[in-house]
């Protein structure tokens, strides 16, 4: 029986009746009192990788900063959490950038981002001081140009298609020939020299994101030799995009292997006095969260299927980009007895499968049920299919639990209806 429990945020153990504990709290305590389903964050699991990635970044390459990509977890008091930890922010869009300034982050640590930004968002970050605003197309220059004030320059990035294709879901490759975002080499060169010339603008370097949920660390360090063809600029931002573990046989790089092979290819070929960014979304948060559900049926035919009080309302990833995930039944991680089953949600469509064959044990009307490494974008992700009333986010740490945001009500999903 593979070991479970290493899927669930570091930190996490088994109480002596088999329960599992995150953040020192029982699952089944925040199940009694936060309600079903809930995404429970491992607060110190969080701070730990915000703090690891920092650490090994600096130790790498002094003069480097790490911007937490928001829409992995935006949610204020996540993005809160690690600005505390001194990280920047990635936005994409006036939403995060509003609640990354409710988070409050300093303006000059955040990078914005998007293919399709509008006259607003381009507005609202120049308004705030937005540090960078990363260029993915022509129409971005127009916009800037407009929108920055006379007698002040925006520092910008100029997203570059590295032409690297990562082994990962088509859906989330950014980095190949023909991606939507950025622009290929050449088209990049002449929109750089339109911004050197720019009055409004401060050409600081270049972006680059190859993707996302990429298991090998050779995509990331290709994509930095792909932008160093471009000259020589004071900041490059080498985007997210390191995969993180889901299931019992995934492996994914420890930040130290990613860092090496990143850093090592800045060194081949960036200017040694660059500034260097990373964008870490996935990686970052993923593994400390878990979502714990209450098991509503279970039924047995042609397959067994466990349904549960949540689906595709609270985790998109597997029946968007197909992704595995594992699960256990809260206090019986251990027993022998298991038997392979299909967990579904509750919305209405095939589709809503939440893992495709997971062994449990004696799975039971009532029981919890715990499905761990959902801390990238579930929760933003999440959605009102079926009704659903999206989910508490719960911080639990030393044993301590924390409402940090509240499971929406009835009255919310008709709060944006006008009478
Ligand atoms: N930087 C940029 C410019 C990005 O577009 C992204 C993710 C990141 C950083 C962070 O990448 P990460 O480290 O999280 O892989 N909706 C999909 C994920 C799409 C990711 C898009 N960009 C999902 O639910 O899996």
């Amino acid at each position: 029986m593979p070991d479970l429990l290493s899927l669930f945020p570091p930190g996490s153990e088994l109480a002596e009746d088999g329960g599992l504990v995150v953040g020192g709290c029982r699952a089944d305590e925040l199940a009694a009192e936060f309600g079903t389903p809930v995404l429970v964050v491992a607060e110190a699991a969080l701070r730990a990788r915000a703090r690891e990635y920092v650490d090994e970044l600096t130790a790498r390459w002094a003069n480097s900063r790490v911007v937490f990509a928001s829409k992995a977890f935006p949610c204020t008091a996540v993005q809160r959490l690690v600005v505390e930890e001194g990280l920047g922010l990635d936005v994409a869009g006036g939403g995060e950038i509003v609640t990354a300034l409710k988070a409050g982050v300093d303006p000059a640590k955040v990078v914005l981002h998007g293919n399709a930004k509008s006259d607003e968002e381009v507005g609202l970050a120049v308004e705030h001081g937005i540090g960078l605003v990363a260029v993915d197309n022509a129409d971005d220059v127009d916009r800037l140009e407009a929108a920055v004030p006379a007698g002040r320059r925006q520092p910008v990035l100029v997203r570059v298609i590295p032409g690297v294709t990562a082994d990962t879901h088509s859906h989330v490759l950014t980095g190949h020939e023909g991606s939507k975002f950025g622009l290929a080499p050449a088209a990049a060169a002449e929109l750089i020299t339109r911004i050197e010339a720019s009055p409004r603008l401060d050409m600081r370097g270049l972006h680059v994101h190859v993707g996302s949920q990429i298991l090998d660390v050779e995509p990331f360090a290709e994509a930095v030799a792909a932008v160093a063809a471009l000259g020589e600029f004071p900041t490059y931002d080498l985007g997210g995009g390191l995969g993180a573990r889901y299931t019992w046989a995934d492996q994914a790089p420890p930040v130290p292997d990613y860092l090496d092979a990143l850093i090592g290819a800045a060194r081949a070929h960036l200017p040694a006095a660059a500034e260097l960014i990373i964008e870490p979304g996935r990686s970052m948060v993923a593994a400390a969260a878990t979502t714990v559900y209450r098991v509503t049926t279970v039924k047995r035919g042609a397959h067994t299927f466990v349904a549960v009080d949540g689906g595709m309302g609270d985790n998109l990833e597997v029946a968007l980009y197909g992704q595995r995930f594992e699960a256990g039944i809260v206090g019986r991680f251990d027993e022998p007895d298991q038997e392979r089953v299909i967990v579904v949600g509750r919305h209405c469509e095939s589709g809503d499968v939440l893992v495709d064959g997971v062994p449990l044990a004696r799975p039971t009307v009532g029981d919890l049920l715990a499905v761990p490494a959902t801390g990238a974008y579930c929760y933003t992700m999440g959605n009102n299919y079926n009704g659903n009333r999206r989910i508490p986010v719960v911080f639990a740490r030393d044993g301590n639990a924390r409402l940090v945001v509240r499971r929406e009500t009835y009255a919310d999903l008709m709060s944006r209806d006008v009478p």
